[in-house]
């Protein structure tokens, strides 16, 4: 018997969207403790755009395909799995591969679909939720009634962060880059959103008395920036750089206010660590998405092979949410 054959879309050569191009692909199989997911709708993230410019390499044993996360049902179990079986609808973080109509990932990072939750839905949620939770509740130690500012409020991870902390009790504010990204970050439930071309998130938060915990994708002179918005014992927690990694800082006010700079990056962590991670997820949030107080955020959807059409459309900035890929159980 010949081998299953499925489309994908895989990364030609570094460079601009027009380097994703659909292929075919012999279906994956699923190794030990692994399942295989018939991808109904994979994710777009950020981190797919740097890998695709070849700024960020799968690490290794992981599949080359980009896609970091997908929802659909389970179409086989690999040996040693248990709690997971066929027909099983769940979404799930990925090492890589979900730009596919068909991807392998390890048992323990898959958790159910939320009752009532479509699939396109679901394909949004592991990437902003492993990364939110890791970075914001596990590292930097958000807790109720603390001030919590996120930058990119209306990105994928930060229409999560806004809903997550505000459920958990804390004062949000959000920084984004125009009117109608401040009003969905409003909607969301952060108390107060900064349009960054308009106002100085710094004064903003320094005349509320400084933030707890701030999350934070820009860097470049958001880095100085940042401990100055920051509280006495404030947690800076960075996931990204995108205006650059380097800045001069004068570190003697850290000392002074006892602040903490910390930061990771969710792909290169153990199979062990993330299992950790989604186990966090199912006992602290689930709960709260299946009780519809977290939705994710959905910007649009574009079919696998218009990869390249949503990789311009995240690039341009001009979305607010997620944005998904249509494949084969979809
Ligand atoms: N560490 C991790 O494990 C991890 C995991 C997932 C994602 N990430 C990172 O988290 C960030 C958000 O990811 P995402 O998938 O949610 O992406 P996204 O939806 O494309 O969000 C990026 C946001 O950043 C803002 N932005 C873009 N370029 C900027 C620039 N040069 N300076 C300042 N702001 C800029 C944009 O909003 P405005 O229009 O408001 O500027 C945009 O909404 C990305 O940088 C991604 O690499 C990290």
């Amino acid at each position: 018997m010949g081998e299953r054959m499925m489309r994908a879309v895989e990364i030609g050569e570094p460079g601009g969207p027009e380097v994703l191009r659909a292929v075919t692909r012999p279906v994956p199989e699923p190794g030990h403790g692994e399942v295989l997911i018939r991808v109904a709708y994979a994710g777009v993230n950020r981190p797919d755009a740097l890998q695709r410019a070849g700024a960020y390499a799968p690490p290794p044993g992981a599949s080359d395909l980009p896609g970091l996360e997908a929802a659909g049902e389970i179409a086989a179990v690999g040996p040693g799995v248990a709690g997971l079986s066929e027909g099983d609808r769940v979404c799930a973080l990925l090492p890589g591969g979900g730009y596919a109509d068909y991807a392998v990932t390890p048992a323990a990072h898959c958790l159910l679909v939320p009752a009532g939750m479509g699939l396109d839905a679901a394909a949004c949620l592991p990437e902003t939720v492993f990364t939110v939770w890791s970075n914001v509740f596990m590292r930097g130690g958000l807790e109720a009634g603390e001030r919590f500012l996120v930058h990119g409020g209306s990105s994928g991870i930060g229409t999560t962060a806004i809903q997550l902390a505000r459920a958990f009790g804390a004062r949000v504010f959000a920084t984004a880059g125009s009117e109608e990204k401040c009003a969905a970050c409003l909607r969301l439930g952060a108390e107060r959103a900064i349009d960054y071309r308009a106002e100085d998130f710094v004064e903003v938060l320094k005349s509320e008395g400084g933030a707890n915990v701030i999350l934070d994708m820009v860097g470049g002179d958001y880095i100085a920036r940042n401990l100055k918005a920051l509280a006495e014992e404030g947690r800076l927690v960075q996931i990204a750089f995108l205006q650059g990694p380097k800045a001069e800082i004068n570190f003697a006010p850290l000392m002074m206010k006892r602040q903490t700079i910390t930061g990771s990056t969710l792909r290169p962590q153990s199979d062990l660590a993330k299992a950790r991670i989604a186990e966090g997820l199912r006992a602290h949030v689930w709960p709260l998405i299946e009780a519809g107080r977290i939705a994710p955020v959905m910007d649009s959807e574009f079919a696998l092979e218009e990869a390249a059409a949503a990789h311009a459309r995240m690039e341009s900035s001009a979305h607010i949410g997620k944005i998904v890929l249509r494949a084969a159980g979809g």
